[in-house]
């Protein structure tokens, strides 16, 4: 096996930045091709728990990471009624994150992560061809074949697909369509300037530095402050009719303020200051049955592999995740104890079932976090307020065994594990 893979990654997303910064790490030749014009500034909010940070410092990101960043430190959950307090937990406070999990909590803009991972590619020698529109892939006598919209085309040893939740290229790693339908809701997202918060009726709420999830029936709304804090971010899921999937529409912001007609009047406060939002459409996808084309050098990562409804905000971190797994792999591959495609079902046996976990997790997070009033929801209420019935919390931090499951895992280690077991076989 060759030391050095030419690797095509396409997408210039979180996952393809990524798997960009981690495949050159580890010494393989990479080039990203990207359909837009330009690497997309839209976007808002993602978080970064424990673990998606620890990734980051072993790339060398972490100060980066901090100086975009917000070092969140509490999360609350409100009632929309009137924003009692439901749960609170401390994230960054007193280092608590650091103390747990061994690496620190943060929000941050999407531009701002995309920007600090191109750097990093940059700097790796990573090129990335901008207006490059894949539209198809040919596996032809052991080469890898990607064609573009010009009917030109560009081969390598490994094609990474990191081409989002409407992957062209799942169909060929698949044999068939992925087919989505509409779960109801839209979610808007959103970002206000610091200055226009500065409201007496929101001084109490003391939003800067804390992320709130208020709980209301049938929708529910996530708020923090990213880059750096100069920014307050929202996103709000609501129900809401069918439509195109996109993330570039703009959101209608009477209706949006029309939702909140009932709620807690600081809330509307907030609302009142939305002047621009993006909407997006909802669509739930299958699990796919297979992340790696069935003889072909051809992976599917990030979005692409485990498209996940945003109700657990796992998307960023899934396909970061997917991208240190991959690389990490792909190094037994170099080492000569295995060949790529063998890697390559390593790589999709290791990180399947936490995808599908999460998958699972943000659908029934949708249930948990939409209880129109009444004694599911009174119930649910008491659950969170109520520590030690951690079970069952919404609130995945409360749960000892599940936090230290989602967020003291180091997917690094998994792979190493992985690959020692297997060797024993
Ligand atoms: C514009 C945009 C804004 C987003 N905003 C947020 C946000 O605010 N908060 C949040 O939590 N999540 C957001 N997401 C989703 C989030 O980034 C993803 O869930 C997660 O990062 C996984 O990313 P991904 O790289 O797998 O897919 P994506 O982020 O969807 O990236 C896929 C990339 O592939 C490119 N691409 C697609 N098809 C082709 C093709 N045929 N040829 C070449 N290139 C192609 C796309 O243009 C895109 O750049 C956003 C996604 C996009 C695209
Ligand atoms: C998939 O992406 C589109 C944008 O292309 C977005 O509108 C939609 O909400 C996404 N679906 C999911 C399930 O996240
Ligand atoms: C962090 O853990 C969560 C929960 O398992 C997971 O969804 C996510 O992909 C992980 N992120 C990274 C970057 O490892």
């Amino acid at each position: 096996m060759k030391e050095r893979l030419e690797v095509i990654i396409i997408g210039a997303g979180i996952g393809g930045l990524a798997a960009a910064v981690g495949l050159s790490t580890k010494g393989h030749k990479v080039i990203i091709y990207e359909r837009d014009p330009e690497v997309s500034e839209i976007g808002a909010g993602i978080q970064i728990t424990p673990n998606f940070t620890r990734i980051l410092r072993r790339w060398g990101l972490g100060k980066r990471l901090h100086e975009r960043g917000v070092n969140t430190l509490s999360s609350r959950h409100r009632r929309w009624e009137d924003g009692k307090i439901l749960s609170e937990y401390a994230l960054n406070a007193n280092d608590q994150m650091e103390k747990k999990y061994g690496d620190p909590y943060y929000h941050i803009h999407r531009a701002d992560l995309q920007a600090i991972l191109l750097e990093k590619a940059n700097e790796l020698g990573v090129t990335c061809r901008t207006s490059a529109h894949v539209v198809d892939y040919v596996h032809q006598g052991g080469k890898e074949r990607v064609v573009f919209t010009d009917g030109t085309s560009s081969t390598a040893d490994l094609i990474v697909a990191a081409d989002g939740n409407r992957s062209i290229l799942a169909k060929h790693v698949l044999g068939h369509d992925v087919p989505s339908s509409s779960v109801g809701d839209s979610a808007y997202r959103g970002l206000i300037p610091r200055e226009q918060m500065q409201d007496p009726l929101l001084k109490d709420l003391d939003l800067e530095y804390n992320q709130d999830v208020w709980l209301g029936p049938h929708s529910h709304t996530v708020t923090y402050y990213v880059r750096g804090g100069e920014m307050f971010n929202f996103i709000v899921a609501l129900p809401d009719e069918p439509g195109e999937e996109s993330w570039k529409a703009p959101g209608d912001i009477n209706k949006l303020r029309k939702h909140f007609e009932n709620w807690d009047p600081r809330i509307r406060a907030i609302a009142s200051k939305i002047d621009q939002s993006y909407i997006w459409k909802l669509r739930d996808r299958p699990a796919l049955e297979r992340w790696v084309h069935p003889h072909g050098s051809l992976v599917l990562l990030g979005d692409a592999a485990h498209p996940m409804l945003p109700y657990v905000a796992q998307g960023a971190s899934s396909a970061v995740e997917d991208a240190a797994v991959l690389a990490e792999c792909l190094d037994y591959a170099k080492a000569g104890t295995r060949d790529v495609q063998s890697v390559l079902q390593a790589y999709e046996k290791i990180r399947k079932p936490r995808a599908l976990h999460m998958k699972n997790a943000a659908r029934s997070n949708r249930a948990q976090f939409h209880m129109p009033d009444g004694p599911d929801q009174q119930a649910r209420d008491k659950t969170m307020k109520d520590e030690s019935i951690s079970d069952r919390s919404i609130n995945m931090f409360k749960d000892k065994e599940r936090a230290q499951f989602l967020y003291g895992h180091d997917v690094v280690n998994e792979v190493h594990e992985y690959f020692q077991a297997t060797a024993k076989l």
